[in-house]
């Protein structure tokens, strides 16, 4: 079986690494697609998001990475993906999880979501808390994979 597992990445942190590698645990091939997303501002450029999962989860050996723009369900579809899968962290994300997983169950005739719990080790992490975190001095080593610690202190400009 086949899954994709979209998201921004903006950047790929530690609970998504674990995600991906409890994920490629399960199934036979897993897409991490990440999202091109021409409106929504995200501050690490797409290549660079790229480059950063592809690094991160280097080690996974049934996984690919890919950008994909537009519906999540239509790109699933196109890459022959059996399945969704999202992590889940708290309840709190289980509002907004819950909408996306019936409007894609609805737009792509049955396509089916899973999640999989977050790694209670990271269910506090989240890509936005880990770049403010950066900009204000915060450490962050234990949060993020190794290549994206050195690409936001490079990046990022220290706040006052
Ligand atoms: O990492 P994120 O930002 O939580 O991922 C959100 C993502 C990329 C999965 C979601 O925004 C998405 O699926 N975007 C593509 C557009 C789409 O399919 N929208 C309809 C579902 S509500």
């Amino acid at each position: 079986m086949k899954v994709l597992y979209p998201g921004s990445f903006d950047p790929i942190t530690n609970g998504h690494v674990d995600v991906i590698q409890r994920v490629a645990r399960l199934f036979d091939e897993v897409i991490v697609a990440v999202l091109n997303n021409q409106s929504k501002e995200e501050f690490i450029p797409l290549e660079d998001r790229l480059k950063l999962v592809r690094e991160a989860i280097d080690d996974v050996k049934n996984v690919s990475v890919e950008s994909f723009s537009g519906l999540t369900v239509q790109y699933a579809q196109t890459r022959g993906a059996d399945v969704i899968v999202r992590g889940l962290r708290a309840p709190s994300d289980f509002e907004y999880e819950l909408e996306m997983s019936q409007i894609n169950y609805f737009l792509s005739n049955g396509l089916e979501t899973l999640f999989i719990m977050t790694n209670p080790k990271y269910s506090f992490i989240r890509s936005s808390r880990v770049k403010e975190l950066v900009s204000l001095g915060g450490e962050i080593k234990e949060l993020v994979p190794n290549v994206v610690f050195k690409y936001l202190y490079q990046k990022m400009p220290l706040r006052k």
